[in-house]
């Protein structure tokens, strides 16, 4: 932890807390957790009784690791000689207590949140490229990966705690960023860890869901992403950036308006503060459009392919202006950023056909890509995919069969074998490929399939190396080998270009 962070007491924290306190106060609280493995001296370890484990059970560890107080919402003098803050809602408190804790760092930040069921992480890459581009210091925080500035920060967990994110923040502070942008799902949002975190922006992205037709049920999923909009997690936002192409995001805007707050609104089907016209997708060129915002109208090309990405991209910009970077410096970060990594991924070069990366590696996730590679070409789809060893092979069939019915030439190669005999699970999903029909090639050296995909393509043809995505290894046995699809198919070009 860094010497400028700044420490409360146990009195002050339960003062912030507004909780009744018992046992000696004057001891400094230097960091807040609800997991008992990361408690060292001068830790607050918060209790929750979760649904699987009841944090209360680890006091007694807790005490060995040096932990300076406790915050339940018991209290029970005989398991802690330290000090005790008793609480209401333990979840809400370590949310309070992380904020305090690390001196409210979001208030010091532009801290931009993005909500929606779709695009999150997208329009985080986005918006902290656009702010990069404007040679601001900036975090983010995804599903993907946390970042300051061009370090990558390993995650401690896949759903940070607010614990988490305090303490990821006031870093990023320490660090001398001014700006951070971050993902906020509706289960971080109902599970407090957004609490009194102070964005400067918030964005409302869409809001869908196929399982949830019943209209009760969308009330509240959409009440939960709500709350960072409307001041429920302690904090308004400074602005808010809505998609008004969207019917919830207009109720939201419509919402936000009555109550007397900013809203910047954001649409590609009619009129709205940040507008986008004449959409051209290709999977060659990318996604070029012309770009309509308060400070001045451009015609733009981004790299990522498709509608939903322009509204990823008009989210972007919208927060990117809402916190002073400029719209030309917004312009170039538009024209380079390639969305998060691994997502439907083109590997930019020269030639008329696209190489696309993608993560799809269940059978739903391969039909859509293979999908929307179809609609967008009006070449061949070509199609790189293995299946991981040690895995479910249940799905090794089924996405041999999708991957023939959707493509037109389909290579078959390995994709992390672990234990397993790749030629065994190639032949799983060749079981699949002989109920769609279509002839396929075998070629279990991932990156010799690689470059015999990228030698097939003619013009207008669209190459899916599916599976791995942002993943930079090849698991074979026990050995864990670098390897990077984009990498190997850059290769495979600049050696196509060379002959
Ligand atoms: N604005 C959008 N609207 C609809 N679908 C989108 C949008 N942005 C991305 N998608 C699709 O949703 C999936 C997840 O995108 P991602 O940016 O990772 O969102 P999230 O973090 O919200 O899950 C991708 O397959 C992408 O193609
Ligand atoms: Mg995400």
């Amino acid at each position: 932890m860094s010497s400028e962070t700044p420490h409360v007491t146990i009195h002050q924290l339960a003062e912030e807390l507004s909780a009744e306190m018992f046992g000696g106060g004057d001891a400094r609280a230097i960091d807040v957790t609800h997991d008992s493995r990361q408690v060292r001296d001068g830790t607050v370890f918060v209790a929750i009784k979760g649904s699987t484990v009841d944090g209360h059970r680890f006091i007694d560890e807790v005490a060995r690791r040096g932990a300076v107080a406790i915050i339940s919402e018991f209290y029970r003098p005989e398991a802690f000689e330290g000090a005790w803050i008793k609480v209401p809602d333990a979840r809400a408190a370590l949310a309070k207590a992380a904020a305090a804790i690390n001196g409210y760092a979001s208030h010091d930040l532009n801290l931009i949140g993005i909500t929606g069921t779709n695009g999150k992480t997208t329009t985080t890459y986005l918006t902290f490229a656009f702010v990069e581009a404007a040679k601001r210091k900036a975090a983010m925080l995804t599903t993907v990966e946390y970042r300051i500035g061009d370090r990558t920060v390993p995650a401690i967990r896949t759903t940070p705690e607010a614990s988490d994110t305090n303490r990821f923040l006031r870093n990023a502070l320490d660090e001398q960023c001014t700006v951070a942008v971050m993902e906020a799902s509706s289960q971080a949002i109902d599970l407090h860890r957004c609490d009194w975190l102070r964005f400067r922006v918030a964005v409302f992205t869409n809001l869908t869901r196929d399982h949830l037709d019943y209209h009760e049920a969308m009330e509240e999923y959409f009440d939960a992403k709500r709350k960072l909009f409307d001041g429920r997690l302690g904090e308004r936002p400074g602005s808010s950036v809505i998609n008004v192409d969207d019917e919830w995001g207009r109720k939201l805007a419509d919402d936000l308006r009555a109550e007397g707050e900013r809203v910047v609104t954001t649409s590609q089907l009619g009129e709205a503060d940040l507008s986008a016209s004449g959409i051209a997708v290709s999977l060659v060129r990318g996604t070029a459009f012309k770009l309509k915002t308060p400070a001045g109208v451009r015609s733009v090309t981004s790299p990522l392919v498709g509608r939903p990405h322009v509204y990823n991209i008009l989210s972007a910009t919208a927060a990117a202006l809402e916190i002073g970077v400029d719209l030309d410096e917004i312009l170039a970060g538009i024209e380079t950023c390639v969305g998060a990594p691994g997502r439907f991924e083109r590997v930019e070069h020269a030639g008329n056909f696209a190489v696309i990366v993608d993560y799809a590696h269940t059978d739903d996730a391969l039909l859509n890509t293979l999908k929307t590679a179809n609609e967008l070409t009006t070449g061949q789809v070509i199609t790189v995919f293995g299946c991981g060893g040690d895995r479910d092979k249940t799905k090794r069939a089924p996405m041999g069969e999708i991957a023939g019915r959707n493509s037109d030439v389909v290579i078959v190669t390995s994709d992390n074998p672990r234990n397993e005999d790749p030629m065994r699970i190639i032949s799983e999903i060749e079981r699949g490929l002989t109920v769609a029909g279509k002839p396929y090639e075998v070629i279990p050296d991932r990156r010799e399939a690689i470059h015999r995909a990228v030698a097939l393509a003619t013009d207008d043809d669209v190459i899916i190396i599916a599976g791995k995505g942002h993943e930079n290894y090849q698991v074979v046995g026990s050995d864990k080998f670098h390897f990077d699809d984009r990498e190997a198919a850059r290769e495979a070009l600049a050696h196509r270009a060379d002959s």
